[in-house]
């Protein structure tokens, strides 16, 4: 098992759209878990369809294995989550542990993490393979990136284990139609070089129509859904070729 970590401690720039969307696309053809981290659980309700029964928060209490529920199995957030916040950080490697038991029953694992650098984000540090980096084109966003970095380096340091393959920062709710938007992304560009993913995910309606009716934008109808899937699909087709995921 390989798993990817979607993280920026901004709330609001597509981590969870990507993950849910991830988890659609990898379940075509691997056995893949999804982990909700976040306690506002949107993921958990958007993948409802898929949600075991096994809550996220028992993965930090003790070693836990995820029973498989389909191409798809997802872990429940609940509020408990917050909990795992404590002064005890031996939960995150017991997160690490829960992982490392699953290792030959899914292919693939992808976290949703909370907008925070917590417990929850370092377990899923410590445990990944490789962090994906979803952004918004705003200042704010921006200057948040070196602190990423090191929350990434931080981790791996901490615990003396080689860092995970950083995928790169990604565009994820990208305005092409707002000038501003485009020439921040061309600075981005200058500065980050080959931090940036080879890829964008720009702002399209499609998405929010995804999370309410519970469905990939490439299942939908419709011109703007299907130039949706394509780009989106061809994000995750980076991103599988580049963790050399396989079955
Ligand atoms: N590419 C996109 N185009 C349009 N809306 C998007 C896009 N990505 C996400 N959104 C919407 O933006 C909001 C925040 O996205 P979300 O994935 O929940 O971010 P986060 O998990 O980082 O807080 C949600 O309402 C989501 O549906
Ligand atoms: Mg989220």
């Amino acid at each position: 098992m390989k798993t990817l970590v979607v993280m920026n401690e901004k709330g609001g720039v597509g981590k969870t759209n990507l993950v849910a969307h991830a988890g659609w696309y990898l379940a075509e053809r691997f056995r893949t878990l999804v982990i909700d981290l976040d306690q506002q659980a949107n993921l958990t309700a958007t993948l409802g369809a898929h949600v075991a029964h096994v809550d996220s928060v028992a993965l930090f209490a003790r070693p836990t294995r995820v029973p498989g529920a389909g191409a798809l199995t997802v872990t429940r957030s609940t509020r408990d989550l917050l909990g795992v916040e404590g002064v005890d950080r031996a939960c995150i490697e017991t997160f690490r542990d829960s992982l490392a038991g699953m290792d030959a029953d899914y292919d693939v694992c992808v976290i949703d993490t909370p907008p925070a650098l917590t417990n929850r984000t370092f377990g899923a540090l410590l445990a990944c393979d490789a962090v994906l980096a979803p952004i918004g084109i705003n200042d704010y966003s921006i200057q948040g990136v070196a602190e990423l970095l090191r929350a990434v380096k931080g981790v791996s340091r901490h615990y003396g284990r080689p860092e995970p393959l950083f995928l790169g920062l990604l565009p994820s709710i990208f305005d092409r139609r707002s000038r501003r938007e485009r020439e921040l992304f061309e600075s981005l560009a200058e500065q980050a070089g080959t931090l940036l993913f080879p890829g964008i995910v720009a702002k399209r309606d499609p998405y929010a129509r995804a999370a309410s009716d519970r469905a990939p934008v490439w299942a939908m109808a419709g011109a703007a859904a299907r130039d949706a899937g394509q780009e989106i699909r061809g994000v995750f087709a980076t991103v599988a070729e580049r963790m050399e995921l396989r079955r």
